[in-house]
């Protein structure tokens, strides 16, 4: 996209591009000048014509003029209430509808934060999802905790809340409901289950910056949200990421865990500080006034992702075999990811073949996480003096024999990630990608011939 375009400039620029799209004799639309019926590009065929979307991190326009004031000022760290990094945190928890908000130096702290803030600690369980990030489960092991996976729900990929339900028990500290690709997790249910059981909820909104529940967004229904910013996030600062809340107590415990107990001086006396296990995960004025010059653009972006993302399931929902991720209704999803299910024996070619006839029409994907031994991820991880201490041999075991994570395994095999940039291409490019799905199924067979060979 041209930044320098507003949002009607950009629809309109993708729905004239529509228009243009050529017809075949009889009537059938041609995408990208590639006729419905041609080759698939594996099979030799040519590559439609196809518009990846903006390059990434886009430029909102302003941000030299704003770095520089930030070098000219001299107040390169975080500062105080006037600065990049204090504005940005209490725009975007403003933006978001959140009472508090934290600005931090990654998700990943944000979430180390978040879990620090609830005194999560060496014993104590945290439930999580099997499909995402390694961050989400790092944060929690980070402070010695143990993560508990509980499968997910096959349709929207998010983690299943009866699933997690099963996996409580005294150690149980906190829920840690991942809105996976952008979209939201079940909080209705993960909310009733928290109360129920007493355990706050902490949403890993890494990916879903402008996702929404019921008309609240991502990462305020929780007792904390967390998000990222990271270099590929729809927000993006290079680095960088927020903890948001309502709770005004919990607001003083991650400002104080993410920096010493509260910004203390050098020269003040140790038993005034506040007695917090606390960290430096501040972020820097820089960050923050990048963040500050892209938050406007934000809310524009998730309308054209939502517009284009839907558009794009509309059509992908006709071929046999092919399955977009759904959302919960009442969701709207931030489209971080656009994630759909490739059906083997419905399609006729595996994922990854999918995934390698796709590249070859030109549209970027991949086959994202990976179907993967967790329990033995994090045995690996607490297979030191420390984690020894902490956990024995036998607890270990019996943890490991109720994870049971068919779903997930399942997903992790069939699934294919588009990428939230291509959600910002003019709409006819959604038309470009389904009509590629469409004649890579029709020549299923002669690819798995060729590839054969
Ligand atoms: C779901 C999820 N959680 C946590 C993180 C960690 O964020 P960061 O890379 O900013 O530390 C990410 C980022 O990639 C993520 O996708």
């Amino acid at each position: 996209m041209n930044h320098n375009q507003n949002r009607r400039e950009f629809l309109a620029a993708g729905a004239s591009l529509a228009a243009v799209a050529a017809f075949d004799a009889l009537g059938a639309p041609i995408y990208g000048a590639i006729d419905a019926d041609s080759k698939p590009a594996i099979l030799g065929g040519d590559a439609p014509e196809y518009d990846s979307g903006p390059a990434w991190p886009f430029f909102a326009g302003d941000e030299v003029e704003r770095l520089t004031e930030v070098f000219e000022s001299r107040r390169w760290n975080r500062g105080d209430e006037s600065s990049p990094t204090v504005v940005f945190e209490n725009d975007f928890a403003e933006m978001l509808g959140s009472k508090f908000g934290l600005a931090v130096s990654s998700g990943t702290t944000a979430l180390q934060t978040a879990l620090s803030a609830l005194d999560v600690g060496p014993g104590d369980e945290v439930i999580v999802t099997p499909y995402t990030y390694v961050a989400s489960v790092n944060c929690i092991l980070e402070s010695y905790a143990l993560p508990v996976f509980a499968d997910v729900d096959f349709d929207t990929y998010q983690l299943d809340a009866k699933q997690a339900e099963k996996r409580i028990n005294e150690n149980t500290q906190a829920l840690l409901p991942v809105h996976i690709g952008g979209a939201p997790a079940n909080m209705d249910a993960f909310l009733k289950l928290g109360k129920k059981r007493d355990l706050p909820v902490v949403e890993d909104a890494c990916q879903a910056v402008m996702g929404e529940w019921k008309g609240k967004k991502l990462g305020t229904l929780g007792t904390l949200g967390c998000f990222s910013m990271q270099i590929t996030k729809n927000l993006c600062g290079g680095e960088g990421g927020v903890v948001l809340t309502d709770d005004e107590f919990l607001a003083y415990k991650v400002l104080d865990a993410h920096t010493h107990g509260f910004l203390p001086h050098a020269g003040t006396p140790l038993d005034e500080y506040r007695p917090v296990r606390a960290s430096n995960y501040r972020m820097t004025g820089f960050q923050g006034a990048i963040l500050s010059a892209q938050l406007p653009h934000i809310a524009e972006h998730a309308d054209v992702r939502n517009e284009n993302a839907l558009y794009l399931s509309s059509l992908l929902r006709d071929i046999p075999g092919v399955y977009p991720q759904k959302i919960y209704d009442g969701g709207r999803s931030a489209w971080h990811l656009y994630m759909f299910r490739i059906d083997e024996r419905e399609f006729g070619l595996s994922r990854d073949v999918f995934v390698q006839a796709l590249l070859e029409e030109g549209i970027s994907c991949m086959s994202g996480y990976q179907s993967c031994d967790w329990t033995g991820y994090v045995r690996k991880s607490l297979d030191t003096r420390a984690g020894r201490r902490v956990y024995s041999k036998e607890r270990l075991d019996e943890w490991e024999e109720a994870t049971s994570l068919p779903n997930f395994h399942k997903l992790a095999k069939e699934t294919v990630w588009l990428f939230q940039t291509q959600l910002l291409a003019p709409k006819s490019n959604m038309e470009v990608i389904a009509d590629a799905v469409r004649r890579i199924r029709k020549y299923a067979p002669e690819i798995k011939k060729a590839l054969a060979k």
